[in-house]
């Protein structure tokens, strides 16, 4: 039972670190490209439809959906475990740990909300091709949804760079205080990044 648990965190752990971190750069490095208008946008939209229907659907469940359910769902269960105290004690690594948490609440339910509605209805049920047209008429008709959005991506990347520490720390890569401080600076200076090109992307649909 005790190895069951042990190798099962550790898969939750590469899962998180690699397939969606993978899954997080795709997904900013494909929507950067609004900041290049609308052919840019739709270009790069249009080289990924070149994959034959099959790959990309295999690729969708095989590479996203599979790791990112595992990884939620036994996500929520350590959640379930955790003991927040942020206030008690203070500490930058406590609030990291509990910020770990709560985004991880979060991204359940904007997760939720963002693949139903743009993968599976908008795209999957209704036919509807993603485009930079769409994303901008639903963004500038609805800020809200944009907010919504910006949180969204904020607490995925916030997520995704503060686990690169816990997965060192995890993985016995980061052993002493020092190392795990100097990783966690690192971190923290790639989320920095992540929000700002995040922002700057979003915000170029009210701008065009
Ligand atoms: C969908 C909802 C999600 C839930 C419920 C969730 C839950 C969690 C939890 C509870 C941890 C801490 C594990 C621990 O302390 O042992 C964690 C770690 C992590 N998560 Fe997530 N997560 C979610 C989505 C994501 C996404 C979208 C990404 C990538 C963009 C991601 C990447 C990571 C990474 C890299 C770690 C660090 C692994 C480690 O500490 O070894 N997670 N997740």
């Amino acid at each position: 039972m005790f190895h069951t648990t042990f190798y099962v965190r550790r898969l939750h752990s590469l899962v998180g670190l690699l397939a969606l971190g993978m899954v997080l750069f795709e997904h900013i490095f494909t929507n950067s490209m609004a900041l290049g208008g609308a052919p840019a946008l739709n270009g790069a939209l249009a080289m990924m439809e070149l994959i034959p229907h099959p790959i990309f659907l295999g690729l969708e469940i095989g590479a996203i959906a599979a790791p990112l359910l595992f990884h939620a769902i036994y996500g929520i269960y350590i959640c379930l475990q955790a003991k927040n105290n942020p206030e008690r004690y203070g500490y930058v690594r406590n609030w990291q740990f509990a910020l770990q948490r709560w985004t991880a609440w979060f991204l359940v339910v904007f997760l939720v909300w963002h693949i139903f509605y743009l993968r599976i209805f908008t795209k999957g049920i209704a036919g509807v091709p993603i485009s930079y047209e769409l994303l901008q008429n639903y963004f500038v008709a609805n800020p809200v949804y944009a907010v919504l959005y910006i949180l969204g991506m904020f607490a995925a990347i916030f997520h995704f760079c503060n686990g690169i520490t816990t997965f060192c720390m995890t993985w016995g890569i980061a052993k002493g205080p020092r190392v795990q401080n100097v990783i966690s600076a690192l971190s923290m200076g790639l989320c920095a990044v992540l929000c700002l090109v995040t922002l700057a992307f979003m915000g170029s649909y009210f701008v065009m």
